[in-house]
């Protein structure tokens, strides 16, 4: 027997369920010689702002025993170069993988900007907001934390766009699956879950994080169970659809987040360190189904079954 690992997710055609998650892949072209883009599902772009964000200031990223911290304080040549140097590329040169863009902004309006900015433009088929950074109007609270901004955000993307729209939540909010509803009445088409945890790695000998910007966000390994129980939360409390991400480094990690609840799966961490390995997993998981007679994705997603 071969597995199909296609499906349709709002409309787009995924060939397979494994996409690589928003910052790790950059527009795609920063990888092409290292990774065969056109094997897998898709990608999320790095964030993009209205304005050209020049980041946080080195050292951006570190390594720990629990995975990685970064701080690379969305870094991105802002929506007119975005528009002018890399979306031209995604079209020209991608065929098989969706991509999505990852939209971040100041304050609430922006998002909306970005989107209504990017709509018409070939190589973008839908968008990731990326509600956990800090609303410069509230004093640097997250989007994504406060129902009335989260609202907002959602809304005025909605009005820029027909396309689909993740809005992407962070494990640290106590209520995940109820800000995932506020999202999905705003007008959100699905949810990704989850972004980085804050997290401090302190060099003892100089006494000073490692990071350059101070603290920054915790990913790989350490997350793969937070992300897996948000994921399954986020669908107890809605039905729209779900990218998993968070920690996934081998095919039962996948196999986890789509038990959970989730349609896709994104590959973020991992791949910065074997750029190999999301073409292997799409491979794994395709052996992973056929070996247990799994004929379609379909028939994992959702499927864990609750202690009584
Ligand atoms: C270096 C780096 C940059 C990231 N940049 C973004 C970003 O621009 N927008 C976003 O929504 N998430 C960003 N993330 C979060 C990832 O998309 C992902 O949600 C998180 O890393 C968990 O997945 P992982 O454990 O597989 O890395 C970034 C993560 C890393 C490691």
């Amino acid at each position: 027997m071969s597995s199909s690992l296609a499906s349709t997710v709002l409309g787009l055609q995924f060939q397979n369920p494994i996409l690589l998650a928003a910052g790790t892949a950059a527009y795609g072209r920063e990888l092409a010689d290292v990774m065969a883009l056109e094997e897998l599902g898709g990608f999320v772009t790095k964030a993009v702002s209205l304005e050209v964000r020049h980041g946080a200031p080195a050292p951006r990223v570190a390594d720990f025993a629990g995975g990685m911290i970064n701080a690379v304080g969305l870094a991105n040549p802002g929506v007119d170069g975005v528009l002018a140097n890399d979306l031209p590329w995604i079209a020209a040169h991608l065929r098989r993988p969706r991509v999505l863009v990852n939209v971040v902004g100041r304050e609430a309006a922006d998002f909306g900007a970005v989107v209504a900015r990017l709509d018409q433009a070939a190589g973008v088929e839908g968008y990731e907001l990326n509600v956990s950074c800090p609303n410069v109007k509230q004093g640097g609270l997250e989007f994504g934390a406060d129902p009335v901004a989260l609202a907002e955000v959602v809304r005025g993307a909605r009005v820029a766009t027909r396309k689909p729209i993740f809005v992407k939540l962070s494990p640290t909010l106590p209520q995940i699956g109820e800000m995932a509803q506020r999202a999905v009445d705003a007008g959100a088409d699905g949810i990704t879950v989850v972004n980085t945890i804050p997290g401090l790695v302190i060099d003892v000998e100089h006494r000073r994080p490692v990071l350059g910007f101070g603290s920054g966000g915790v990913s790989g390994p350490a997350l793969l169970a937070v992300g897996v129980l948000a994921v399954r939360r986020v669908r107890q409390s809605v039905s729209v659809p779900i990218i998993g991400a968070g920690g996934i480094q081998q095919v039962t990690d996948v196999v986890q987040y789509l038990m959970a609840g989730a349609s896709l799966t994104a590959v973020g961490t991992a791949g910065l360190a074997d750029p190999k390995l999301p073409g292997r997993l799409v491979r794994d998981l395709a052996r992973w189904c056929d070996a247990r007679g799994v004929a379609r994705i379909a028939e994992l997603i959702g499927t864990l079954e609750w202690p009584s």
